[in-house]
């Protein structure tokens, strides 16, 4: 599919990155890059939740201790949208293992070890799309015009 300026990534703060007072900075990074925000809540999300968004990783062995790191507190869930979102974000994200992550990325300049990685950021459009349905209801996506865009594109 052709890239839009309507891609759409499913990012959120972990429960460390809400402990230790990066939200603003993470929220920070995504505006200033030129990406719009069009939903956000704080939760602390139910295991059935998490077991959906991490399905993938059923049966891994870090997949109990991962459930019960996101479980424990607080998360901070957004929706970001416009062109490559979910590539952009990834690589603002950085990689998985923070010790690995380029300074200059969230996790390279917030973190140092995976079970502690502070954001999560869909991996694929399709990722995307799943995440995003599973965490928001329509109704809580915002469609609205960001005035600086033809600044961006
Ligand atoms: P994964 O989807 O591989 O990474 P990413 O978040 O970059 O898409 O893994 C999901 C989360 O699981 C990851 O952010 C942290 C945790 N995790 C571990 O705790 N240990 C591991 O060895 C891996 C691969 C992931
Ligand atoms: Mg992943």
């Amino acid at each position: 599919m052709a890239s839009t300026k309507n891609e759409r990534t499913f990012i959120m703060v972990k429960p460390d990155g809400v402990q230790r007072g990066v939200v603003g900075h993470v929220i920070h990074r995504f505006e200033q890059r030129g990406y719009k925000l069009v939903a956000l809540k704080m939760l602390q999300a139910p295991r059935a939740l998490l077991e959906s968004h991490y399905e993938e990783h059923k049966g891994k062995k870090f997949y109990e201790i991962l459930l019960a790191y996101i479980g424990s507190g607080p998360v901070v869930a957004m929706v970001w949208e416009g062109l490559t979102a979910v590539s952009v974000g990834r690589k603002m994200l950085g990689a998985t293992d923070p010790a690995k992550s380029e300074p200059g990325t969230i996790r390279g300049d917030f973190g140092i070890v995976t079970g502690r990685n502070i954001v999560h950021g869909s991996d694929s459009e399709a990722s995307a799309k799943r995440e995003i349905a599973l965490w928001f209801k329509p109704d809580e996506i915002s469609q609205w015009t960001h005035t600086a865009e033809q600044w961006i594109y």
